[in-house]
C-alpha cells in the first residue's frame, strides 16, 4: 500500500512481541514507536522514529502510545513497558528539531491525550491519533501551532490530508482550506472504501483463510460443549430480557406476519453470507439485544435473537409477555438511527424509511 511508517498501538502486541518483529522484518517500511522500551536496560524495542525526505523537505515522523493505556500483552512478557510518552516526546523531539523541516506524532493516546501533548510541544506540526474510535474529528484542529486529526474508526473509509507548504517558515500556521487561501495549508477529505477499490487477492486469501479458522474454532467441540446450554442464565435472569421474536407469533400475528418479510428478519443471515457471523463488530447491529442486559453474549446460543427482530423497537418483552406490562415505548428516530448511522446507512430518511418497516396494526 506504500506505507512510510506505522505507528504501534496497544494491540499491536497482543499476539506477542516475537509475532510483531516477525511482522516487522516482513514489512516493507519501519515499525514506529518512541516509548515501548524493554525494561532491562530502556532501550527501544522498535525505532523510535524515521525522517522522510520528500522533495528536499524533511519530514520527521515518530510514534507514542498513550502511558496510561499500556499494552495489550501476553502476560509472561513482561521485559517490555510503556514510557510515559511526555519523557519520550521531549527526548525524540530535541532529536528530530534539528534534522526535520516537518515534525508528525503518530498518536495512539486518543484525541484529549494528543490535545494534552500538543499543548505541551509546540514544535510539532502534525498529530495524527489514533486509539479511542472517534469519527468527530477528521477535520483538522488546531492547538497552538499544531495541527490534530484523527481518521474514523472500523475501516470503511481512509483520512487523506494534502498539505501544501509555500511558506517554509517555521511556525507553519497551516490553515484548512477554504476557498482559494494562498498561504500553507490543509485539505482533509474521507474516501469511502467502497467497491471503487478492487480487493487484493493475496489479503482477500489471508482473510478467507481466517474466517475459514475463526469457523473451525466456534465449532470446536470444547466450544460446542460451551455453548449447549441455552442463553446465559444470568442474561434469562433479569427481569427485564430479551425473549425472541417467536415468543411474540402467538398474540400478534399480524406483526409477525409483516416483520418476517421485511429485511430486518435476514440481518443476520446476510452476515452469514459474508462469513462475518463472528464478528462482533458486525453483530450489534445485525442481532437483538446484544451486549444488552438480559440480552446475549455469544450467537451460538442466542438462536432465538438473530436478525433484527421485534425487540430491537419495543425494548425487552420478558414482563409484557409475563405480567401484561405494556412494552417499552418505541423512541422514534432515535431508536432507527442506534443502527442506521452515516457509517452504515449514508442514506437514511426517517418518514421514507419507517413507511417500509412499520409494523401494521391488527386486522
Ligand atoms: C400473551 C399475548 C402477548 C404476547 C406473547 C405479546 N404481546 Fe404484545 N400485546 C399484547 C396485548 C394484549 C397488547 C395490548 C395491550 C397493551 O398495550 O399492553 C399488546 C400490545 C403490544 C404493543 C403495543 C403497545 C402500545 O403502546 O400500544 C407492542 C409494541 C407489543 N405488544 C409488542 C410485543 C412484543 C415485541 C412481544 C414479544 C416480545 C409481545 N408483544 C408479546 C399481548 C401480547
Ligand atoms: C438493531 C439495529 C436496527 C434497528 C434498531 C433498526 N434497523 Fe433498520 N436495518 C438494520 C439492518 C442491519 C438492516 C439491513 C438488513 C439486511 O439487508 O440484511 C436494516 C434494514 C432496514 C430497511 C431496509 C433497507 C432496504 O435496503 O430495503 C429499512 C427501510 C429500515 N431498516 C428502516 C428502519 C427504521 C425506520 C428503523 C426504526 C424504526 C429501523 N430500521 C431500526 C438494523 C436496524
Ligand atoms: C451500527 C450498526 C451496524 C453495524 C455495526 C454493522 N451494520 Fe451492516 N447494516 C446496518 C444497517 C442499518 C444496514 C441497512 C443499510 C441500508 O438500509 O442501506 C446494514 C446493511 C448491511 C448489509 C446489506 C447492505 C449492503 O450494503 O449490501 C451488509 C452486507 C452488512 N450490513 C454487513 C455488515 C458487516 C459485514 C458488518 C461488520 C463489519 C456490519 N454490517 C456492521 C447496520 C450496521
Ligand atoms: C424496526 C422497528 C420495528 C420492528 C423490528 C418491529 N416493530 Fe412493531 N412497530 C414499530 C413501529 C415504528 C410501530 C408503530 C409505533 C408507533 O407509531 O408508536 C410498531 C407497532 C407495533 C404494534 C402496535 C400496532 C398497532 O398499531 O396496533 C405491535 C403490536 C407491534 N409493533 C409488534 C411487533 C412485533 C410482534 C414485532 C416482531 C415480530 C415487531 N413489532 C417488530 C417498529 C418495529
Amino acid at each position: 500500500m506504500g506505507w512510510t511508517a506505522l505507528g504501534l498501538g496497544d494491540n499491536e502486541f497482543a499476539l506477542g512481541l516475537d509475532y510483531l518483529k516477525e511482522l516487522e522484518k516482513s514489512a516493507a517500511f519501519p515499525f514506529l514507536s518512541a516509548n515501548v522500551l524493554y525494561s532491562k536496560d530502556d532501550s527501544y524495542v522498535f525505532e523510535p522514529y524515521v525522517i522522510k525526505n520528500v522533495s528536499g523537505f524533511r519530514v520527521g515522523i515518530t510514534a507514542v502510545i498513550g502511558g496510561d493505556t499500556g499494552l495489550r500483552k501476553n502476560e509472561k512478557e513482561v521485559d517490555i513497558y510503556v514510557e510515559d510518552e511526555i519523557s519520550s516526546l521531549n527526548r525524540i523531539l530535541s532529536e528530530l528539531e534539528g534534522k526535520s523541516d516537518f515534525i508528525i506524532v503518530l498518536s495512539h493516546t486518543g484525541f484529549k491525550g494528543a490535545e494534552k501533548l500538543a499543548r505541551k510541544y509546540g514544535g510539532v506540526d502534525l498529530f495524527v491519533v489514533g486509539h479511542l474510535a472517534d469519527s468527530a474529528h477528521t477535520q483538522p484542529s488546531t492547538v497552538g501551532s499544531s495541527l490534530l486529526v484523527q481518521g474514523p474508526p472500523i475501516g470503511q473509509y481512509m483520512l487523506r490530508l494534502d498539505i501544501a507548504i509555500r511558506n517554509p517558515q517555521r511556525p507553519y500556521n497551516i490553515e484548512t482550506v477554504t476557498g482559494k487561501t494562498p498561504g500553507n495549508t490543509i485539505r482533509s477529505s474521507l474516501v469511502v472504501l467502497d467497491k471503487r477499490f478492487a480487493e487484493d487477492p493475496d489479503i482477500q486469501k489471508i482473510e478467507n483463510e481466517y474466517k475459514k479458522k475463526l469457523a473451525e474454532y466456534v465449532n470446536t467441540a470444547k466450544m460446542k460443549k460451551l455453548n449447549e446450554g441455552k442463553r446465559d442464565p444470568r442474561a434469562l435472569s433479569a427481569k427485564l430480557h430479551y425473549t425472541g421474536a417467536e415468543s411474540c407469533r402467538s398474540c400478534h400475528t399480524t406483526q409477525y406476519d409483516f416483520w418476517e418479510n421485511t429485511k430486518h428478519a435476514i440481518a443476520f443471515e446476510t452476515l452469514e453470507k459474508q462469513d462475518r457471523q463472528f464478528e462482533t463488530d458486525c453483530i450489534k447491529c445485525h442481532t437483538t439485544g446484544f451486549r444488552k442486559t438480559g440480552g446475549f453474549e455469544d450467537i451460538l446460543t442466542a438462536k432465538d435473537l438473530l436478525g433484527v427482530q421485534c425487540e430491537s423497537c419495543h425494548g425487552p418483552g420478558s414482563l409484557h409477555i409475563s405480567k401484561g406490562v405494556t412494552p417499552q415505548n418505541f423512541f422514534g428516530e432515535k431508536t432507527c438511527l442506534s443502527c442506521h448511522d452515516p457509517e452504515n446507512d449514508d442514506d437514511f430518511q426517517y418518514e421514507r424509511d419507517l413507511k417500509i418497516i412499520r409494523c401494521p396494526a391488527d386486522n
